[in-house]
């Protein structure tokens, strides 16, 4: 039996997994009855680095594709958010089955899209939409299901990762490294979606609706990007005892005894010996805390043509392996299906209950620090450390780490400090897990 592929997309990702496909030999058995029927680009004319089969002819004509009825499943690996959308529904509609890297068009239609592939019996895959090659939405939908999941803590923007790895090991600024990562094509001419943390949140809201079983509004996610991190934050947590990274994290908590979810991507300081602190350069890790298990952590390549599309051939492989074992059914397996009907409950952020590290610029006068901790005692955030670190003229450099408090009061304290007469400026204000 052979079962077709329309593969709509032949850039990375998708010339990827077309390499794969027609190079079937010493893989998985199964992937000799998988067939790419048809291939879907916007401009035939470019010169690719696949050898495609003379009878395989580049269509740029998606919309037929999607509807060929001799294709069973569609892999959508064009990315942005239409046509992508619209072409999965149509495809749903015309019952195929599809796998797709695309973690945009999920977080933001996951709702439309899965509620149209459950009534038509055929399944959504995605496990390249986060980390890449890891593999981790199978895992947290099989063999993690178990498991009553606490929290989910990723690196999963190898863009940001490889900025942060690099102005931590030299000391540069941020500026510079972004161009230098341009220049290398780890990041986009465009860097927004990577740099203000917005395809990390696009993941983390994913991994957590798969982690607590319930839909995930995408902004839901409170996010902050690295634009903010300076070569003096990551020396100064160097100092102290931290790495900055972006973390990506969802962890349920309990408000008034119900189950509550707070969802962030915000630059963090680690300790140097958290597990996550030492994941460097383009790498992705994803850590999953859960009961009874404890913690499992996820490492490996977040990106990249040949491990993106390892993902995206295993999910084929798992719809066909399906679809040999139990014939056309509509009878979805639950374990591969995703199909919640609540939305999770979600904590505003300024309930969050988290260290924070906050720089501020202060005119060096006597008892300044004084001022600021007192301000701090009336909103009822206690102070692990206070150190002047440096001063720059007439103005002096203090960073405070406090300990564990509610982001509301935190915020309070720091309305009341921007009254002080010797406050200047607050360059930046970091979390610390
Ligand atoms: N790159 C990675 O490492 C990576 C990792 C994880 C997930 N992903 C996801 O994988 C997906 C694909 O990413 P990519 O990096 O492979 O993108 P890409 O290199 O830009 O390739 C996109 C492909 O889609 C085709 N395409 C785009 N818009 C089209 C349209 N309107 N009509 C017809 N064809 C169209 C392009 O055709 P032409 O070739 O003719 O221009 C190209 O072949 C995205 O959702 C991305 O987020 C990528």
């Amino acid at each position: 039996m052979v079962y077709n592929i329309g593969l709509l997309g032949l850039g990375t990702v998708g010339g990827g997994t077309a390499k794969i496909l027609l190079d079937p030999v010493d893989r998985h058995p199964l992937l000799e009855e998988i067939k790419i029927k048809q291939i879907g680009v916007r401009d035939k004319s470019k010169t690719r680095d696949v050898p495609l089969p003379p009878d395989l002819i580049l269509n740029t004509d998606l919309e037929a594709i999607v509807k060929d009825p001799e294709i069973d499943i569609i892999v959508e690996l064009i990315g942005g958010l239409e046509p992508a959308r619209s072409l999965i529904l149509t495809a749903i509609d015309q019952g195929k089955h599809i796998v797709t890297a695309n973690k945009a068009v999920i977080a933001r239609y996951g709702d439309e899209i899965y509620a149209a592939a459950n009534e038509k019996g055929v399944y959504v895959l995605l496990e390249a939409a986060v980390g890449g090659g890891i593999p981790v939405i199978k895992p947290l939908k099989q063999s993690l299901g178990v498991n009553k999941i606490k929290n989910v803590i990723g690196i999963v923007n190898g863009t940001t990762n490889y900025i942060l790895t690099r102005m931590s090991g030299e000391k540069a600024s941020f500026e510079e490294v972004l161009k230098e990562a341009q220049e290398l094509g780890y990041a986009e001419a465009d860097p927004t979606a990577d740099v203000d943390g917005l395809d990390a949140a696009d993941k983390i809201s994913i991994l957590a609706s798969l982690a607590f079983s319930g839909k995930v509004k995408r902004e839901d996610v409170y996010t902050e990007g690295i634009r903010q991190v300076s070569a003096a934050d990551i020396n100064y947590a160097d100092k102290l005892g931290f790495i900055i990274k972006l973390l990506a994290i969802a962890e349920s908590n309990h408000q008034l005894g119900e189950e509550a979810l707070q969802l962030r991507v915000t630059p963090t300081l680690l300790p140097k010996d958290h597990p996550l602190a030492s994941i460097n350069g383009v790498y992705n890790a994803i850590l999953v805390e859960g009961e009874p298990l404890g913690q499992v952590m996820f490492f490996g390549p977040g990106a990249g043509a040949g491990a993106t599309a390892s993902a995206v051939v295993s999910d084929i492989m798992n719809i066909v392996g399906i679809l040999k074992s139990s014939g056309n059914t509509n009878d979805l397996d639950p374990l591969l299906s995703y199909s919640p009907s609540h939305y999770c409950k979600i904590t505003p952020i300024e309930e969050l209950i988290t260290r924070f590290y906050v720089r501020f610029v202060c005119r060096d006068i006597p008892g300044v620090i004084g001022h600021l901790g007192t301000c701090f005692g009336k909103s009822n955030v206690s102070l692990e450390s206070v150190v002047q670190i440096g001063f720059l003229g007439e103005l002096a450099e203090i960073v405070v780490v406090t300990h564990d408090v509610r982001e509301g009061n935190f915020r309070q304290a720091l309305e009341e400090i921007s009254k002080l007469e010797a406050f200047k400026s607050i360059p930046s204000i970091l979390r610390v897990l």
